[in-house]
């Protein structure tokens, strides 16, 4: 396996912290105003091995108290991710970040984008139509927030495109360091997809997944972190299951602290960022292209028992046949 250089010499003066506690606990060790960038994704209550389901209300409760202690912590200049999707009762379906934002505002936080994580596959609904997307709630602390958009740019899609009129006419109108990403994110989860597709155990094959149910991929925190802190900075992640962004921001010179109440996730996250000292980690790289199956992909084909059921205009108006 070739190693990318960069693993080689994160910085030996980062610091990186894992605690295994309950996050209301630990944050309370933490000075204020010292963290410039939460990154996290919390328990949406839908009663995943690390959780307790209850009531919506009691949930929000408990999440309020942790909120409160987040907000004293995080710098002026500093930022607040917070990932959620949906939270179901009996086929009833709660966004979780609709309920937040209510909260956050509270506490005098304010949104800057509501960024849309759209992905490829999960789950087929059959009572309302499948959800692929969750979201992800960037807020700041004040209006002197950092925000590195030159570190963030995506290639333009026509870098070609020249100004047509006015004193720039016939100059080139877009950045040479490419587009701003915008608020829809195609990140990762295509890939998983892929993987799943194709190898039926995504847990051992693909790149980066643990057991984790609900992990974060990488790609999604180093944007976060490029674009939202400084070097030195410091990260911090409450709800930090396998530390995907506690290695995120080691892996971009920045300190991390990352806080897990269930200690198997713990060690899987120091493991994780042992790898990634040694250069052993294995990492999807930012900028690969999202995988699209052709129809040379086995996966991408109707299957022979479908052929026989006499749909093949249904097939060729859909672009298959
Ligand atoms: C949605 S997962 C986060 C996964 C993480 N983004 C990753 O990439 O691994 C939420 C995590 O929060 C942890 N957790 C739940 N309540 C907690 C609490 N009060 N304090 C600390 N961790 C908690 C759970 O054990 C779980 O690992």
């Amino acid at each position: 396996m070739t190693k990318e250089t960069l693993f080689d010499h994160i910085d030996p003066n980062v610091k990186c912290l894992i605690e295994n506690a309950d996050c209301l606990t630990a944050l309370q060790k933490v000075d204020s105003a010292t963290i410039d960038l939460i990154l996290t994704s919390p328990p949406y209550n839908i009663g995943k091995s690390y959780e307790v389901k209850t009531s919506i209300e009691k949930y929000l409760e408990g999440q309020e108290e942790i909120i409160a202690e987040l907000v004293r912590v995080l710098s002026e200049r500093g930022n607040l991710c917070w990932q959620v999707g949906n939270y179901v009762d009996k086929g009833e379906v709660f966004p979780l970040d609709i309920y937040y934002y209510q909260i956050f505002k509270k506490h005098g936080l304010k949104l800057r984008n509501r960024i849309v994580w759209h992905f490829g596959h999960g789950l087929h609904a059959s009572n309302r139509f499948s959800g692929r997307y969750e979201t992800l709630l960037w807020f700041s602390k004040t209006d002197d927030y950092i925000f590195n958009l030159d570190h963030v740019r995506v290639p333009s899609k026509y870098p070609g495109k020249l100004h047509f009129k006015g004193p720039k006419k016939g100059q080139p109108s877009g950045n040479p360091l490419g587009k701003n990403p915008s608020d829809v994110w195609e990140i990762m989860e295509h890939d998983w997809d892929t993987a799943m597709w194709n190898i039926p155990n995504v847990k051992s094959n693909h790149p980066e997944k643990t057991e984790h149910p609900c992990q974060f991929p990488i790609e999604l925190v180093e944007r976060c972190v490029l674009a939202l802190t400084d070097e030195n900075s410091w990260v911090l992640d409450p709800f930090a299951g396998v530390g995907s962004t506690v290695v995120g921001a080691l892996k971009h010179r920045r300190n991390a602290l990352g806080i897990e109440k269930e200690k198997a996730y713990c060690d899987i996250a120091h493991q994780r960022v042992n790898e990634l000292r040694q250069g052993k980690l294995k990492m999807r790289p930012m900028d690969k292209p999202i995988h699209k199956p052709t129809l040379n992909d086995k996966v991408a084909q109707i299957p022979q028992e479908w052929k026989q059921l006499e749909l093949t205009n249904h097939y060729q108006e859909n672009g298959h046949l």
